[in-house]
């Protein structure tokens, strides 16, 4: 009896270890985007590589909107391990820490996406994701979302137009200096908020790229946006340190090339999606969506460049100044 009890035992014991043994990795991948932008899109392609890839060992979830946590809460969450991967705005970095990524931040510093990639596919980016050891978390890739415009409930036109206006930014120094230089009134808000205090007066205008204005329906409560495409909003796609260095080297290296195809994917569909995000805005018929002229864009260009040495301290010299070197840009040119 004892013996049938105990043969039972060990097999029920093997069993369920068994079971434990092809239980798969969840990955809580959390973000604050609708799931009808780059990176929705990104997210959900990464999912579909990754589950791919590994043979269904890792399973991703995705939690697009801020349903899990906001903006201040997923680098929380991260670090404790509640969620393993996101992949939150470059201007969003300053409370963690680490401060250089709010370089992506300086108005004008990108003219295009080529010039950018210049960085973030280069030497500069890796560094810069290397900063992020140092913190517990792991630096994976960047992917684009866009160029940023400034929308209101009044026409904006030349920097003149922004005195005085409350503009909710991101938690970024460098932004809080921009918004400065152009004589508006920076008040930083999690991205989950902005749709509300927008309608109700909180603040009176925003800058995002127009995924994220037309996905969060900003372009219902702001009367005018106008392209300024003044600086660069996108990603660092990030993981809880521990947790990948804990994988099995094998689904690592499989999540490693699901990573680098939703990045490629992610960076090939960003330039589309806002694109059509601006024909959907136009076609709305709710703001009045105004093109600037060469010599406003230079206005707006002149009056944010003090940006760029205001910040040397908080953000490096050197980084600025290796950057620069990279995409050749000139504070001369106006
Ligand atoms: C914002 O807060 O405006 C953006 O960072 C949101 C995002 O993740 O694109």
């Amino acid at each position: 009896m004892k013996l049938r009890a105990l043969v039972l035992g060990l097999a029920l014991g093997s069993f369920s270890l068994l079971a434990m043994a092809q239980q798969p990795i969840i990955i809580k991948f959390s973000h604050v985007v609708a799931n009808d932008t780059p990176k929705g899109h990104a997210a959900e392609y990464f999912k579909k590589k990754a589950e791919e890839l590994t043979k269904g060992r890792v399973k991703v979830e995705v939690y697009a909107n801020s349903t899990l946590y906001k903006d201040k809460e997923e680098m929380e969450a991260l670090q404790i391990g509640a969620v393993q991967m996101l992949a939150p705005s470059l201007a969003k970095f300053g409370p963690l820490g680490v401060k250089e990524f709010e370089v992506f931040d300086l108005p004008y510093i990108f003219d295009n996406y080529d010039e950018l990639h210049k960085v973030t596919q280069g030497p500069v980016g890796r560094m810069l994701l290397d900063k992020l050891d140092a913190k517990g978390v792991k630096g994976l890739a960047y992917w684009d979302n866009g160029f940023k415009s400034f929308s209101a409930n009044k026409e904006i036109k030349s920097p003149a137009d922004l005195k005085g206006l409350k503009m909710r930014i991101q938690s970024s120094k460098v932004l809080e200096s921009q918004m400065r230089a152009l004589g508006s009134l920076p008040q930083v808000l999690a991205f989950s908020e902005v749709y509300q205090a927008l309608q109700t007066g909180v603040v009176d205008g925003t800058e995002n790229p127009i995924s994220n204005l037309y996905t969060q329906k900003m372009h219902e409560v702001q009367k005018h946006l106008t392209l300024t495409e003044h600086g660069y909003l996108g990603y660092a796609v990030i993981t809880n340190k521990k947790f990948w260095d804990g994988l099995p080297v094998d689904i690592r290296k499989q999540l490693e090339d699901a990573m680098e195809q939703a990045t490629r994917y992610a960076n090939q569909i960003a330039k589309q999606e806002n694109d059509a995000s601006l024909e959907a805005v136009k076609k709305s018929g709710k703001t009045q969506v105004y093109v600037p002229t060469a010599a406003e864009r230079a206005a707006f260009r002149k009056a944010t460049l003090k940006v760029h040495t205001e910040m040397e301290s908080r953000i490096g010299k050197d980084l600025i100044q290796s950057i620069y070197k990279e995409t050749g840009f000139n504070p001369a040119k106006l």
